[in-house]
């Protein structure tokens, strides 16, 4: 543990070079009153607010690392550069906290830095996204989702989903709205999708572009697509924001979507926005990508505290949501 005025003094100069959230520097000050107590002191790495499903995130440790739990959080939003990250990391450092949460924004690049938590014996804790390093020892634990695993699901729907509509020896033209470059989530989406993709000669991917987990960039990219290829059959969203953009480029272009529609969409994440669209049809199958891994972080956390071990990689459970069952009570149930 440190001292929490220094603390408050580092969190401030950290919040002008990077931004901090409101409602951390609120809790700074609150903490000013409260010197000394005994809190855990909790550094988080957040890369972005590219999508909604990251604000849900966010929202998720700033809900698990609060006072009354006992925790202090410094949290520094790195605006999708990982540089920021890997100041925000060394700024940690420095203060000493007593662990790291980090949301790493692309896979690699990260052993220079973890190397340095690592020699000042402070563990790392991997959310959402995974880093690609040779030595594993350089964190202690990942909490987030298979991405792998979400792009094999999407491939499976679109198989079941032919043989329901006895299309399965049709030819189908696909595109593929890919996530951040480098990022875990867009890298492993991509290869689960193409492992299944690749089992069937009739479903063409005619083109795989990169437009950022963002509305913009998916609206800008499937403006492109649609004007280069007049025969799409199915679109492959790599998150709900980006979907959000292409189904607006297609309803521009004339075209037509979902359950009813002439081009099938395929969308991640499953936020509320989405699943609404899930069940009037307009998004034909959303794979779920849970954001809520807070709380899941602060029982590990608890865990170390207590002296005891902890997995290398823990998975939250995820769903795959068509019109049969996105009922009410999911949509009540879905607060981002
Ligand atoms: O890493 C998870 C992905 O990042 C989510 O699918 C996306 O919405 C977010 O921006």
């Amino acid at each position: 543990m440190v001292l929490l005025p220094t603390i408050l003094i580092l969190t401030i100069m950290l919040g002008w070079g990077f931004g901090l959230f409101t409602k951390i520097e609120e809790e700074s000050y609150a903490s000013e009153t409260n010197e000394e107590e005994n809190l855990i002191v909790v550094g988080v790495s957040q890369l972005g607010s590219e999508s909604g499903w990251r604000t849900a995130n966010t929202e998720s440790v700033q809900m698990a690392f609060t006072k009354q739990n006992g925790y202090f959080m410094i949290l520094s939003n790195a605006r999708q550069k990982q540089e920021n990250q890997i100041k925000a990391i060394r700024n940690f450092i420095s203060q000493r906290v007593d662990y790291i949460v980090l949301a790493p924004v692309v896979e690699s690049g990260w052993e220079t830095v973890l190397q340095e938590a690592k020699e000042a014996e402070i563990p790392v804790i991997l959310m959402d996204r995974s880093v690609d390093v040779a030595d594993q020892s350089l964190y202690t634990a990942l909490v987030g989702t298979d991405s792998v695993e979400e792009g094999r699901k999407a491939g499976r729907w679109l198989e079941e989903y032919m043989i329901k509509k006895r299309m399965s020896d049709r030819d189908i033209n696909i595109v593929v709205l890919k996530g951040t470059e480098g990022a875990s989530a867009q890298i492993g989406r991509t290869a689960g999708f193409s492992i299944i993709a690749g089992k069937h000669n009739n479903w063409h991917i005619l083109e795989q572009r990169y437009a950022d987990f963002t509305i913009y960039k998916g609206k800008e990219v499937m403006k492109d697509l649609l004007k280069k290829y007049k025969d799409i059959d199915v679109v492959v969203s790599q998150n709900d924001d980006m979907t959000f953009g292409a189904i607006e480029a297609i309803r521009e272009s004339g075209r037509t979507v979902g359950v009813n529609g002439d081009i099938t969409i395929i969308s991640f994440d499953a936020v509320h926005n989405a699943l609404e669209m899930v069940a009037d049809g307009v998004i034909n199958v959303d794979i779920e990508c849970n954001p809520n891994q807070g709380e899941y972080i602060s029982d590990i956390i608890r865990l170390l505290e207590n002296g005891q071990e902890v997995e290398k990689r823990y998975y939250v459970e995820e769903d795959v949501f068509t019109m049969e069952n996105v009922t009410q009570e999911v949509l009540n149930g879905r607060t981002y």
